[in-house]
């Protein structure tokens, strides 16, 4: 039998918010955080409309990674706004499972995901790239920082192969 996995992945709750917080500035640079009235925003109304989700890994209850994404239903499109890993998980798979759990979560009309990273965000860019993303435009000094962004993109089927996760309907 496979070892149990050492982490939980459920839905954040806006007593999640926090966590989140405090996630976000152990993994982010400080212009990217999201403060605590806009993860409250997220996990609370935007949650409740269907308009967000916000997935969190827990490793004996301690929030260690989460992925947050937007339903875009007119466009077809699915945004991740932010995923990340705390340091001693990386290269663990925690990354692609919650981006595989997202992506279950996520109904058969949407086609597409979209998302915005860092020029110099070499291990992210590596990731989404592992996973089929291609860069589509680049956003001059998208950052508030001046920083460059690389918008990428992948079609559900493809990215659905490449995490070998099933469809909404399978
Ligand atoms: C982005 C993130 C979630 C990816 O998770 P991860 O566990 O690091 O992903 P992986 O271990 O699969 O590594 C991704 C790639 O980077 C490579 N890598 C590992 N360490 C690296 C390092 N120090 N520098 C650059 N690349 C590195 C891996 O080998 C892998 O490349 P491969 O596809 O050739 O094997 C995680 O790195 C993270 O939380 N980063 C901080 C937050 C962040 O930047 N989020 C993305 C915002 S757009």
């Amino acid at each position: 039998m496979p070892a149990p996995a050492p982490w939980s992945i459920s839905d954040a709750i806006p007593a999640d918010a926090a966590e989140l917080v405090a996630l976000d500035q152990r993994n982010f640079p400080h212009e990217d955080w999201f403060d605590r009235r806009l993860w409250r925003r997220i996990l609370g109304e935007q949650a409740a409309r269907g308009q967000m989700l916000t997935l969190v890994a827990r490793q004996q209850g301690t929030v260690v990674g989460a992925i947050v994404g937007e339903f875009r239903p007119r466009a077809g499109r699915l945004l991740v706004w932010s995923i990340a890993v705390d340091v001693p998980l990386r290269g663990s798979g925690l990354a692609q499972q919650l981006t595989a759990e997202l992506l279950q979560r996520t109904p058969a009309i949407y086609h597409q995901v979209g998302l915005d990273v860092r020029r110099d965000n070499v291990r992210a860019r590596r990731f989404y790239e592992r996973l089929g993303f291609h860069p589509v435009r680049e956003i001059p000094s998208g950052y508030a920082d001046g920083t460059d962004a690389i918008r990428y993109q992948v079609s559900l089927d493809e990215l659905r192969h490449a995490l070998g996760s099933p469809g909404p309907n399978d």
